[in-house]
């Protein structure tokens, strides 16, 4: 197959494309676009055959259900049912923007788009590329990250070109992503909302909306033999190809561990990288060292960080090192991407 460019401005919607990629999307076809979290993989939610599709692409296991991305609120009933009050007070706060629902499903939804789950994922994106798409394709866009399954998600359409060339239709680069992290996700069908995957939209800021919400396991991979609750997270997930450690303890702790391991890994020929940041850079011995910004910048440091991981796979680091973060607001995602990412491998100093 031949994948089809395109390259926009959410500032300069180019309509004769969002068209074209309308088109495809109805006829079944694959299509990758920008949304202000991370790229998606989008294709029609409605069409069984686009949802096995995506799996093929992404090389993803099929009962790990997809995010159903709508551009009008009141397209959710279309999808979800048994809708309650707290969903529209989320919608209301945080629609559109990085937070996904999770509700029972509409029997019309194909099984195929939610893993076989009676419930499904809604999200409506805030990035205007992302919006005028799902509108040309009929408004109900399935779309997982836009990553071959294990890898990163996109930060920049370079990296769905890395991984998905040839695989899909058509991929819209719309630059690099604003947030950087995929959304929060949160379970509505508990008896007390759960957050699944931490994100933007922090429980600080569901609490101003939810009467109480759970944390869940966001620094925890499901125990053994324990059925996860958002199948996603039973998966490896955005694994650098070298090994990642996360390294806990006083900043200098911290580098004289690393420095260590860096010089043995150096004596046995192994490229090392760190990610730390601007205030510590310099601290390093290690092969590549890459800051993902001020420690304070929370936002910036998840804007970061996938693309730092993806850049160690292409300069082959084989070791690599990285400091931790704050677990509250957005570091609380971060962290949880970071530790997903080291495979929970963990030394405090
Ligand atoms: O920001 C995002 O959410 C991005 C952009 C493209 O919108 N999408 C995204 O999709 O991150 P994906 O497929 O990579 O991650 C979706 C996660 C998976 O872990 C999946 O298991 C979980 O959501 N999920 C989807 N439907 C679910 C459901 N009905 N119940 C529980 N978890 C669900
Ligand atoms: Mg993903």
């Amino acid at each position: 197959m031949e994948t089809i460019y395109v390259k926009m401005r959410e500032e300069e919607i180019d309509r004769d494309q969002i068209r074209r990629a309308g088109e495809i999307l109805r006829g079944g076809g694959l299509v990758a676009f920008p949304t202000e979290t991370v790229y998606g993989l989008g294709g029609d939610a409605f069409n069984p055959a686009s949802s096995r599709k995506i799996y093929a692409a992404k090389g993803r296991p099929s009962d790990n259900p997809l995010i159903v991305h709508i551009c009008r609120l009141e397209d959710l009933s279309r999808v979800a049912r048994e809708i309650p009050p707290e969903a529209y007070r989320l919608a209301e706060s945080f629609w559109p923007g990085p937070l996904t629902i999770i509700l029972p499903k509409c029997p019309e939804l194909p099984d195929e788009t939610t893993g076989g789950l009676q419930t499904v994922a809604v999200r409506f994106p805030s990035n205007r590329i992302a919006l005028a798409l799902i509108e040309a394709g009929g408004g109900f866009i399935a779309a997982p990250s836009a990553n071959r399954s294990g890898r990163p998600s996109p930060t920049l359409a370079q990296y769905c070109r890395e991984d998905l060339d040839g695989r899909v239709d058509m991929i819209i680069d719309g630059g690099q992503v604003g947030l950087g992290l995929e959304s929060t996700i949160v379970d509505l069908t508990q008896p007390t909302p759960v957050i699944l995957r931490p994100g933007f939209v922090t429980r600080e800021k569901l609490l101003e909306v939810l009467e109480d919400v759970n944390a869940g396991a966001s620094f925890e991979t499901a125990a053994e033999g324990e059925a996860p609750r958002a199948p996603g997270m039973k998966y490896r997930h955005y694994a650098p190809k070298g090994t990642l450690t996360v390294v806990e303890g006083r900043t200098e702790d911290v580098a004289a561990y690393i420095n260590t391991r860096v010089q043995s890994c150096r004596t046995d020929g192994i490229r090392t990288g760190v990610i730390c940041t601007e205030e510590t850079k310099a601290l390093y011995r290690a092969d590549l060292v890459k800051s993902a910004g001020a420690r304070e910048d929370e936002e910036g440091i998840a804007r970061e960080l996938f693309r730092i991981l993806r850049e160690f796979d292409d300069e082959g680091a084989g070791q690599i090192y990285a400091e931790s973060f704050a677990r509250s607001g957005v570091g609380c995602a971060v962290m949880n991407r970071l530790l997903k990412a080291a495979g929970h491998r963990v030394v405090t100093v």
